[in-house]
């Protein structure tokens, strides 16, 4: 997905992620999000970018990262030989958290990636997003990678 080109982030894009469970199976029934779109633990998000286009875009924007990250995750990338490969991937992991919640719009720097024990990434919620993740009565997990030219991230519900 291309970096947002604007103010507030890009929408998530609806009815991607896992299927819900069938009806009369014991489950919690899933919580409808935007657009009456079900999520339950087991959903799922996904996100790729172009590295380049993320450093174009906080090239001509310097104010830009500042919405888009947080200080830990700036602090993390720019310790980092290529900071704009770790930032993509966060970035994705960003829209994929969004997708798998089915959030309705998307603010970036309440869906942090944090570094737990052995360089596992790890999602911190607060807002909007936290408020979803405890209406739906999940936590999230991300898995990021990178090569020299793209990233990506996938978001679990669990
Ligand atoms: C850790 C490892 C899986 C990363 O894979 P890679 O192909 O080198 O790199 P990728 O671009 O696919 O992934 C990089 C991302 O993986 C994540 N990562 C790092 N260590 C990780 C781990 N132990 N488990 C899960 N994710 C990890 C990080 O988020 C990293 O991105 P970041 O630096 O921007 O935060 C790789 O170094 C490896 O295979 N190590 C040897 C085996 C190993 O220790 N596996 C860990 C599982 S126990």
């Amino acid at each position: 997905m291309p970096p947002p080109a604007g103010e507030g982030g890009t929408p998530p894009a609806a009815g991607e992620g896992g299927t819900p469970p069938a009806a009369g199976e014991g489950g919690t029934p899933p919580a409808a999000g935007q657009g009456g779109v079900t999520r339950s633990p087991g959903s799922v998000g996904l996100d790729l970018l172009e590295i380049a286009r993320l450093e174009r875009a906080l090239e001509r924007r310097p104010r830009l990262a500042e919405r888009l990250f947080t200080e830990r995750e700036l602090a993390y990338a720019a310790g980092r030989a290529r900071p704009g490969q770790h930032l993509a991937a966060r970035f994705c992991a960003k829209e994929a958290v969004a997708k798998a919640l089915s959030l309705d719009g998307l603010n970036f720097r309440e869906i942090e990636v944090v570094s737990m024990a052995g360089g596992v990434p790890g999602v911190r919620l607060t807002g909007a997003a936290a408020a979803r993740a405890a209406q739906l009565g999940v936590d999230v997990a991300v898995s990021l990678s990178h090569t020299d030219t793209s990233a990506g991230a996938v978001a679990l519900l669990r």
